[in-house]
Formats: structure tokens, sequence, C-alpha cells
């Protein structure tokens, strides 16, 4: 009954073929002109180039885009090597959910205590990583299209986010940040680990949020107005969490899709992202055990608290349930909430088994979603035989199987690819300042 209830999550290998088609169909009619009709909307990074190794110096990185804001300095060095200061501030809801002179001033605030405390006198370039659907003019200025993951802001869509943080700066007495670029956190990471990995293509997300980037030929974006000749490629952001909004994926969403859609704050909006993404999946569980308890399947009918309110089963529960090979069910019995609550302390083993496999049907079918996006990348600029995909996220490297069963699904689809996945350890921020390395030489040029 309950693998009955489960098999809404399985996607077949067909269903990925059909998946990784329809996304091809987006992301070439994304690249079409400027005016486009699609649900992924292949913006336009103005970053050219991976990393040569002449990117050296002192810069700043802000990143703005999950659930922590961070301020980096980070020196790069001769020799590749580099180092690195970082302030971590958790963000909260009425942060993220106020107006934008509330989250924008609170940056402010957190750079200016960052650079008393580090004693920085000279003006640093500035990497600023502002990981949202940003519709980018040049390398330092880009519309925010709409906000994602829970953030929710007044008055900043439709807005250049470049200009909302110099406002915010100049509300501050901040005088000595520059600016120099705009980057998402998907180009972020493929420019961190693009230094030394030619073959790094592509740039993927799996975290709060989902999305990747992959370097294109400007000769195949119609959209591309600059000089083609003088800039053979370039980066294209391809925001694919929106993937689904018209439509493409209805056939492969459930009831409990519609669900956890109906509660969040964006309807409607980013359907692929909220199949995949670690904002959503552990609501998604949360979901099914509630159904499975009210059909008396799950606990014996009787609801557990955590089960009960909306967003209470964390996703970060899943990487634990996940854990091991299911034999030993006292580590999912001995899970703690952050208040060192048990929270799972009534469910029997038949019940731990039966959560688990839940968090396995919801996240395995997310690998296999993520897995057809990259198929299709991949395939579309031909490196399906070598290709480089630099990754960062917490699902990422939190999830004991996330990856295994990315490459096992990948592996369906083209069983002799040569893709090969590889941490790039904060690529928000050592990206932001290699792409801000690159765009300050440019400058002073
Ligand atoms: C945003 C992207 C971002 C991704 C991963 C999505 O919600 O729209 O810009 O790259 O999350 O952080």
């Amino acid at each position: 009954m309950v693998e009955e209830a489960l098999k809404q999550f399985n996607v077949t290998k067909d269903g990925m073929e059909e998946i990784a088609k329809r996304l091809t169909g987006c992301f070439v009619e994304g690249l079409s002109k400027e005016k486009h009709n699609s649900s992924v909307k292949m913006f336009i990074t103005y970053v050219h180039s991976l990393p040569d190794g002449s990117e050296v110096g002192e810069y700043l990185a802000l990143d703005l885009g999950g659930s922590n804001f961070r301020v980096l300095k980070i020196i790069i060095k001769d020799d590749g090597t580099i180092e690195q200061k970082v302030a971590k501030e958790k963000l909260t809801k009425d942060k993220i959910t106020s107006t934008q002179e509330v989250l924008f001033d609170h940056v402010a605030d957190c750079v200016a205590e960052f650079i008393a405390e580090h004693g920085i006198k000279e003006t640093l370039p500035l990497g600023y990583t502002f990981s949202f659907p940003v519709d980018q003019q040049s390398l330092t200025s880009g519309v925010l299209v709409r906000w994602t993951k829970g953030f929710d802001a007044d008055g900043a869509v439709g807005k250049d986010v470049v200009q909302l943080l110099i406002d915010a700066f100049k509300r501050k007495k901040l005088a000595n940040v520059d600016v120099v670029a705009l980057v998402n956190d998907t180009t972020g990471t493929q420019m961190a680990l693009g230094l030394g990995n030619p073959d790094c293509y592509v740039g993927l997300i799996l975290g709060t949020g989902t999305n990747a980037c992959y370097m294109e030929e400007t000769s195949n974006i119609p959209k591309y107005t600059g000089d083609k000749s003088k800039n053979s490629h370039v980066i294209i952001n391809c925001e694919w969490g929106a993937f689904g909004e018209k439509g493409e994926l209805d056939d492969f969403r459930n009831k409990v899709d519609e669900e956890l859609d109906k509660g969040a704050v964006n309807v409607k909006e980013q359907q692929y992202e909220k199949m995949i993404s670690g904002k959503y999946l552990g609501e998604m569980v949360r979901l099914v055990c509630y159904d499975l308890i009210t059909k008396k399947l799950l606990c014996g009918g009787k609801m557990l608290p955590v089960f009960e309110e909306r967003e209470k089963f964390e996703s970060a529960y899943l990487s634990m349930i996940e854990q091991g090979d299911g034999s030993d069910l006292s580590k999912i019995k001995s899970l703690k909430d952050n208040n060192e609550v048990s929270i799972l302390a009534d469910a029997n083993d038949d019940d731990c088994r039966i959560i688990r496999r839940v968090c396995e049907a919801v996240s395995t079918r997310a690998a296999r979603l993520a897995a057809a996006g990259i198929v299709a990348l991949v395939r579309k600029i031909k490196k399906v035989d070598k290709c480089t995909v630099a990754v960062d996220g917490s699902l990422y490297k939190l999830h004991p199987h996330f990856k295994d069963r990315m490459i096992a699904a990948m592996k369906e689809m083209e069983p002799n690819n040569g893709i090969v996945m590889k941490l790039s350890e904060d690529g928000s921020g050592r990206g932001a300042a290699m792409v801000a390395a690159v765009a300050h030489r440019m400058k002073k040029q």
C-alpha cells in the first residue's frame, strides 16, 4: 500500500528523456530573442571566459541568496592559492520578507562591520553574488525578475539589484567599496572550479534552490547583441528552476506537488525547483507522511507533531534519515530537531522503515530530474564525451546518496558519458572574486 503511494514519484528512463527533450526546447527558445516565451530565461552573464590564472589581488565578495548571507575578503595569490576571511550571518524571515530597504540595509551593516573588523582602509573591488533570477544588462547591472526560495522583500522586483546595494551603502555612508561584478551562484561555482579545469563547461547548484549555467558559443545565441567576433563564448545563466511553469512538467507532477505549491509564497512559479531543491524536499516528505498517517498506513494513524505543521520537517532530516543502508533504525528514532527535541521517538521500526522509504522516493526523483537537466545541457553543447560539472549546494554536499543517484541516472541516459561532477567548494564566494578580478583588470585597461 505504501509502495503504491510512492509510485507517483517514479521517473522512468523514458520520463527523463522526455524531460530533457522539453528542457532543451526551452533552452533554445530562451536563447532565441529578447522577447521570447520560454519559462527558462537563459540570461546572458557577460562572463566570457574561465579564469586563466592571471587573476591575482585582494577582493571583497558578497554572497546573498540562501539561508545565510556572507561577506568575504579573498586574496588570490600568484601561485593560484587563495586565502579568505569570512563573516556569516543567518538571514531571518523578517529580513528577507519585509522591504528591500530592510534587507539591503542589513547587508550594508554587515559589510560595514566586516570592513571595520578587518581594518580594511583601501577601496577593494567587490564581486556580488546575488542568486536570484536577474536579467543582466552588463556585468555590473541587472534587474530582479522575481524572488525565489522564500525571499519576498517588497520593492526589489523590477529594480537594478546593484543600484539597490549601492543605495544602501550610501545610506550607511560606506564609501570604500566598488561593485565591479554581479554574479549568479552558478556562474561563481563554474568560475571557481574553472581555473585548472578547462573542461568545466557547466556550473550547477543543488542547495536551497537549483539552477545551472554553462559556457555557450555566442554564435548559438540569436539574442546576443554584443560583438560576436570579439567574444566567441559567454556563460548563460539558465534559471532552470522556472522550468515547468508553462505546463512542461504537468504530466510528471503529482498531488503532493500540487499541495506543496499551494502552500508556497511563490505559487505556480519555479516548478522544477520545487521538485528538486532543498527548500522543498522536507515539506514534500512531510506531506506524504501526513497523508499516510491519515490513511492509517503510518504510525498507526497517530499524527506526530513533526508532520502536522507546514515546513516542520526539514530537508536536512532527509540526509540524516537516508544515511547508511537502512539496517540501523536507531539513528532515525533518535533524530532531534534544533531544540534537541526527539521528533520520531513515537515511531516504531516499521514506521521508521516507511519514513526512510518516503525520503528515498522523494530525493531519488529529485536526483533523476536534476540528472535529466544536466544531460540535456551537456548534449546541447555536444560535450557528452568529456565535461566537468562544477557543483555546490547543501543538498549535493550533505545528502548521502544524491550524487550517486544522479550519476546512475545520467548513465542510464548516456551509458558512455564522460561527465564528471566535481565539488566547487564555496563557489559563490571565490567565483565572485574571480569574476571581480577579471572585471577589475578590464576596467583598468
Ligand atoms: C535562483 C537562482 C539560483 C538558484 C540556486 C534559484 O532559486 O533563481 O538564481 O542560482 O536558486 O541558488
